[in-house]
């Protein structure tokens, strides 16, 4: 089969409901054409970039290839729609992922020291706590489909404690970054048109909910990252309403989709390799190394877009001024130059270069407490949770921007406590 005929795939949505065919089809282009001319039906052309060092590559020069105007592949319908929808620009409401130069780096850096370790430890205790009340809902079953009501709502309820979002508005900010984040699920039968629209919809939701947050803050100053958002000021001038609504958008969809995605691909990864699971059970010193294979086995950001500025060569294939490039996490995070035997799930694996986190300056704001997350849930899990089986059909979510297990149905008994 000619390699162009992978172009349907690599820009379907269903690919990653396919975890083995994902896998050939990237294995494919990293072995043939690992920075691929692309050309579907009804999507502009762009090159897949499916090497780790490619992708490092790209995204090490900022400058050159940029965020801007869009992160994720459109077809050409959604393209027309959105920019009909926004003025041309692309974007709702401009957040980190979109911004480049000067302006990201100023973003960024009110909340780069917020979001690394040294702060974060603080947060620790309700980490913690988040991941007992977790296990503490598994507990009174017996039995649960993890990837609907665990996997979900942990980081959704650590991020939205962390923002000090009210308990009550939870359920509608999950059901609306669904939406933004895997609005092709089971809606198929709807034009691109119309998923557009519902986008614009939830984007419009959310801002409803995060500016009653953003007044109360304003009224009432917390020491929390609503608070730091709202006082957070460039050159003097604090942001307006649009910068500070994006801030919150981005913190609230990055944060938990992405997490709840590796959770529950993590936790099948282990139950599908059970001495890997048993050696963690007997060496819990191996959970950040457990962690980082989670991570990079489960690469829920299925891809980034890039805009190159000026033509450039990367491995010999002639990228035009104007090119839209695809960085195919999921294929670097498997790339054979890097992980020789990456096909095999080994929680010791040192080192772990996966790139499920991205590179350069866009690179995941929030990994460390991503990884703090994992970490607290998956102790907690193996603290008081035995005899795990798979109980049914494991499905995945057939989305190319986030996705992981759709419903993994599970089977166990607590630990005598
Ligand atoms: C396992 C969970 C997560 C994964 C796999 C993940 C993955 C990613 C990836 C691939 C990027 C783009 C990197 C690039 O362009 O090179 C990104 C960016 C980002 N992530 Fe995460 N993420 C996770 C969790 C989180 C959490 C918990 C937060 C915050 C609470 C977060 C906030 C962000 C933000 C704000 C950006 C944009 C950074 C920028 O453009 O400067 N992420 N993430």
């Amino acid at each position: 089969m000619p390699i162009a005929e992978l172009d349907e795939e690599i820009v379907s949505h269903r690919l990653f409901a396919d975890e083995a065919r994902a896998r050939v089809v990237f294995a494919r282009l990293r072995a043939e054409d690992p920075v691929h001319l692309t050309q579907a039906k009804g999507y502009p052309p762009f090159w897949a970039v499916t090497k780790s060092a490619d992708v490092a590559e790209v995204e090490r020069q900022n400058d050159r290839f940029l965020n801007a105007p869009l992160v994720f592949l459109l077809d050409c319908e959604e393209y027309a729609q959105r920019m009909k929808d926004t003025n041309g620009t692309g974007q709702y409401l401009r957040t980190l992922v979109n911004m480049d130069g000067a302006e990201h780096r100023a973003m960024r850096g009110l909340t780069q020291a917020w979001f690394m370790p040294h702060n974060l430890k603080r947060l620790d205790a309700l980490v913690r706590s988040r991941a007992t009340e977790m296990v503490d809902l598994m507990a009174r079953t017996g039995e649960c489909d993890f990837a609907q009501s665990i996997a979900p709502w942990y980081p959704l309820r650590v991020i939205m404690s962390l923002l000090g979002m009210p308990e009550e508005h939870h359920p509608d900010l999950l059901r609306l970054t669904q939406q933004l984040l895997a609005p092709h699920e089971d809606q198929q039968q709807r034009s691109s048109a119309d998923l557009e629209r519902a986008k614009k919809q939830a984007f419009g939701a959310f801002a409803t909910h995060f500016q009653a947050l953003i007044a109360q803050r304003r009224a009432e100053p917390r020491d929390d990252l609503a608070t730091l958002l709202v006082q957070a000021q460039i050159d003097g001038r604090p942001l307006g309403p649009q910068e500070l609504l994006g801030y919150f958008l981005i913190v609230a969809t990055a944060g938990h989709d992405t997490t709840a995605s590796s959770l529950a691909s993590g936790l099948l990864a282990l139950l599908q390799h059970p001495d890997q699971l048993a050696r963690l059970r007997r060496e819990p010193a191996l959970l950040g190394g457990a962690v980082e294979e989670i991570l990079r086995w489960a690469s829920p950001v299925r891809h980034f877009m890039r805009t190159a500025q000026e033509d450039y060569v990367l491995r010999g294939r002639q990228i035009r001024k104007g090119d839209y490039l695809m960085m195919c996490y999921p294929s670097a995070s498997f790339d054979e130059e890097v992980f020789p035997d990456g096909h095999l799930f080994r929680i010791d694996r040192t080192p772990n270069r996966h790139l499920a986190f991205g590179f350069g300056v866009h690179a995941c704001l929030g990994q460390h407490l991503a990884r703090m997350e994992l970490k607290a849930f998956l102790a907690e899990f193996l603290a008081r949770v035995e005899d795990v089986q798979i109980d049914g059909p494991v499905t995945l979510v057939a989305s190319n921007q986030v996705s992981g297990p759709r419903h993994l149905p599970l089977r166990y008994t607590m630990a005598a406590s």
